[in-house]
C-alpha cells in the first residue's frame, strides 16, 4: 500500500523533507498549483450512489458549477441513500474556487436545540437512559443540510437552488428502486421504522423489507423540497414545514422549538492547511476532529524517512501516528463556537515533534503510557462525495444523519427523516456514544451547539495533481483519509486509492483492526514482532470517493468505493 514507488516530484518531496522537521512550510492564503495550471475540461463527480452523480452530471450540464452539483447531489442522496444523509441531517462542504483559489468551508453540521442540557440523557441516578440519544426525536439535533443548499446556491453556484433541487424533486416523487444496500438498513432498521407510522409507510410494505427493485416513493419529501425550491430556506426553517416538523418532534418527545429552526445558520470557517513532504493539505476545521488529527498524523510522519523503510516498518509509522492523534482528539476537541480548540498547537510541526519522539521503530507503546481518553467506531452510514468541475471548481462534502436512517423516525408529513447526531456529544464523561467513543467537557451537550464529529473532506494537492478525498465511517473516517493520502502520494490511483485495504489504531482500544489483505503474513509478524495487539476486521469499512486530477496529462479519475454502490462518473 506505501510502495516506495518514485514519483514525478520526487526531487522537490526530497527537498522539502530536507527541511520539514524543523520549518513548518507555508503556503500563501489562497496558494493552490491547480490554479496555475490549465482548466481541467472535465468534469468529475464521485459519490455513494449512482442516481446522485447522475443529479450532479445534469446540473453541469446545465450550465451549473461545482457548488451547483454538490447541491443537487446532496439532495438527491437524500432520496436514494437516506440511510445516510438527509434534509434532517447535517455536514461540512469543503469549497475551492478556481478563479482566485478562495477555500472555505461550509459547516452545515447541526446544532443542538435550545432547550439541550448537559445531563439530558442521564437519569435522576446520572446513568445514560438507554437509546435515548439515539432513538427516538429527542436524539434529533436541528438539521443544517436545507440552510447549506440555499447558501451554496446563492453564494458561490451559479444555477437557482430551485434548479439545483430539480433531480431529487424528480426521484423522491417518481421513485427510485431500492437496492440491497438500502435494503439490509432497512432490515436492520426495522423495528424503529415501525414505531414511526411515516417511515413505515415509505420504507416498509405492510411492516415487511421491501423486495430489492421496490420502487421507493417519498411523496411527502418530494414536496418539502418544494417548498425549500420556492421559498428558500426559508421554506424548511419557518412556516408550515417547521410547523409539522416540530409538532411531530414534540408529540415524539423531542424538545425542537420553532425558534430553535428559525435560527438555525450555517457558518463559513477557514479549513486546515497543512503541509506534508511538499503536498498541500487542504481538510476540515472543527467542529470535525479529522482536519487537526489528519494534520498531525501527517506531521508525526514528515519526520520519518519513510521512502526507504521496509513496509512494516512504514506502517508501524503510520500506526503510532494514528494512535497519537485519536488520543488528542478525545481530549480537545470539540464545538471552537464554544471551547477553546488548540488546533495551532495540535497542528504545529513542532507538537509533532515531541510526539514523534515517543515513538521507537522497534516497538510498539502500550496506549496505557499515553495518558488520557478515547473512542472507538464506524459502519456505512454517512455519505461523502467529490466534485470537481470543468473550471477547477472543486467540492468535497461529508454530510451525515449519523447512524443508519439516523432516528429511523420522519417528521410528520415532511418526508423528513431526522437524525440522531446528538449521540456525537459525550452524553457523560467515559460513557462511549454509538461508535464506542468517549469525550470529554469539550464535547458535552449544551444548548445550540455543534456535537464533535469525524467527518474530513480533504483536498490534497501536489505540484503535478490533486486529489479530493473524503468517506463516512465514524472514527475510522480519519484514519481512511490519512491512508487515503498516503497513498496518493504515492503514486496510487484514484481506483486504487478507493480501492486500498484499510487499518486503523484509535488509541483506546488498544489494537490496530485490519481488513483481512491490508497485511502481509510477513507484516503481520513483523507488527506483532513490535508488540502491536493486531485484530482482523470481521466487515470492511468505509464508502470513500475520490476524484483526481493530474495537471500535466490532463487526465482525471473518479472512483467509488468498490465497498459500496456509488458511482464516479467523468465527461
Ligand atoms: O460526524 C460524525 O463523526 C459521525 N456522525 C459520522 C457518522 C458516520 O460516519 C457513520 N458511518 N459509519
Amino acid at each position: 500500500m506505501l510502495s516506495a514507488r518514485p514519483h514525478r516530484w520526487d526531487r522537490m518531496r526530497r527537498v522539502a523533507l530536507c527541511t520539514l522537521a524543523a520549518v513548518h512550510f507555508a503556503f500563501p492564503a489562497g496558494f493552490a498549483w491547480a490554479d496555475q495550471a490549465a482548466a481541467p475540461h472535465k468534469a468529475a463527480i464521485a459519490s455513494a450512489h449512482p442516481l446522485a452523480s447522475r443529479a450532479g452530471q445534469e446540473v453541469l450540464e446545465q450550465g451549473g458549477n461545482a457548488f451547483d452539483a454538490a447541491v443537487a447531489i446532496s439532495a438527491a442522496l437524500a432520496v436514494v441513500e437516506p440511510s445516510s444523509s438527509g434534509l434532517g441531517g447535517g455536514g461540512f462542504y469543503l469549497l475551492h474556487r478556481s478563479a482566485d483559489g478562495f477555500e472555505t468551508m461550509v459547516d452545515a453540521r447541526e446544532k443542538a436545540p435550545s432547550a439541550a442540557t448537559r445531563d439530558m440523557y442521564l437519569d435522576k441516578n446520572g446513568e445514560p437512559v438507554k437509546g435515548a440519544s439515539t432513538g427516538g426525536p429527542l436524539a434529533a439535533a436541528i438539521p443544517g443540510e436545507p440552510a447549506a443548499f440555499e447558501y451554496l446556491a446563492l453564494k458561490y453556484g451559479r444555477l437557482s437552488l430551485k434548479q439545483n433541487l430539480q433531480p431529487a424533486i424528480r426521484l423522491a416523487r417518481e421513485g427510485f428502486a431500492l437496492n440491497a444496500r438500502l435494503q439490509a438498513g432497512i432490515r436492520y432498521k426495522r423495528d424503529a421504522l415501525l414505531r414511526s407510522p411515516e417511515s413505515a409507510k415509505v420504507f416498509l410494505i405492510k411492516g415487511e423489507v421491501p423486495p430489492l427493485g421496490t420502487l421507493i416513493k417519498q411523496p411527502d419529501l418530494a414536496a418539502t423540497l418544494e417548498v425549500l425550491a420556492e421559498r428558500g430556506a426559508k421554506g424548511f426553517y419557518q412556516g408550515s414545514v417547521a410547523r409539522e416538523l416540530v409538532r411531530s418532534v414534540i408529540a415524539g418527545g423531542g424538545i425542537w422549538s420553532m425558534q430553535d429552526l428559525a435560527n438555525y445558520t450555517v457558518v463559513e470557517r477557514r479549513p486546515l492547511v497543512g503541509e506534508y513532504r511538499g503536498a498541500r493539505i487542504v481538510s476540515a476545521a472543527p467542529p470535525s476532529s479529522g482536519g487537526v488529527a489528519l494534520l498531525d498524523a501527517l506531521n508525526i510522519l514528515s519526520g520519518v524517512d519513510m521512502a526507504h523503510l521496509d513496509s512494516a516498518t512504514r506502517k508501524h509509522w503510520v500506526i503510532a501516528a494514528m494512535q497519537r492523534v485519536y488520543r488528542d482528539r478525545a481530549i480537545y476537541l470539540g464545538d471552537p463556537d464554544f471551547v477553546d480548540v488548540p488546533v495551532s498547537l495540535l497542528t504545529n510541526p513542532a507538537y509533532a515533534a515531541g510526539q514523534r519522539a515517543s515513538i521507537r521503530s522497534d516497538k510498539a507503546m502500550p496506549s496505557d503510557l499515553l495518558p488520557g481518553v478515547s473512542e472507538q467506531s464506524g459502519g456505512p452510514q454517512t455519505t461523502h462525495f467529490s466534485v470537481l468541475d470543468r473550471e477547477g471548481n472543486r467540492v468535497g462534502a461529508t454530510i451525515s444523519v449519523n447512524l443508519w436512517l439516523g432516528t429511523g423516525y420522519i417528521a410528520g408529513h415532511t418526508g423528513v427523516l431526522l437524525n440522531n447526531t446528538m449521540d456525537d456529544f459525550s452524553i457523560k464523561p467515559g460513557i462511549p456514544n454509538d461508535f464506542g467513543l468517549i469525550g470529554a467537557s469539550a464535547n458535552s451537550v449544551a444548548a445550540n451547539k455543534r456535537s464533535l464529529s469525524s467527518m474530513t473532506p480533504t483536498f490534497v494537492e501536489t505540484p503535478a495533481g490533486t486529489m479530493i478525498i473524503g468517506s463516512p465511517g465514524g472514527s475510522y473516517i480519519i484514519s481512511m483519509v490519512l491512508l487515503g493520502t498516503l497513498n496518493y502520494l504515492e503514486g496510487m490511483s484514484a481506483a486504487d486509492v478507493v480501492k486500498s485495504p484499510r487499518y486503523h489504531h484509535q488509541y483506546s482500544p488498544d489494537e490496530v483492526e485490519y481488513e483481512p489483505d491490508a497485511f502481509s503474513p510477513a507484516e503481520i509478524q513483523a507488527l506483532q514482532g513490535r508488540g502491536h495487539k493486531l485484530e482482523v476486521a470481521s466487515r470492511r469499512w468505509g464508502n470513500m470517493q475520490v476524484v483526481t486530477w493530474d495537471y500535466a496529462s490532463g487526465v482525471v479519475q473518479a472512483a467509488s468505493d468498490p465497498r459500496g454502490v456509488g458511482e464516479g462518473l467523468v465527461y
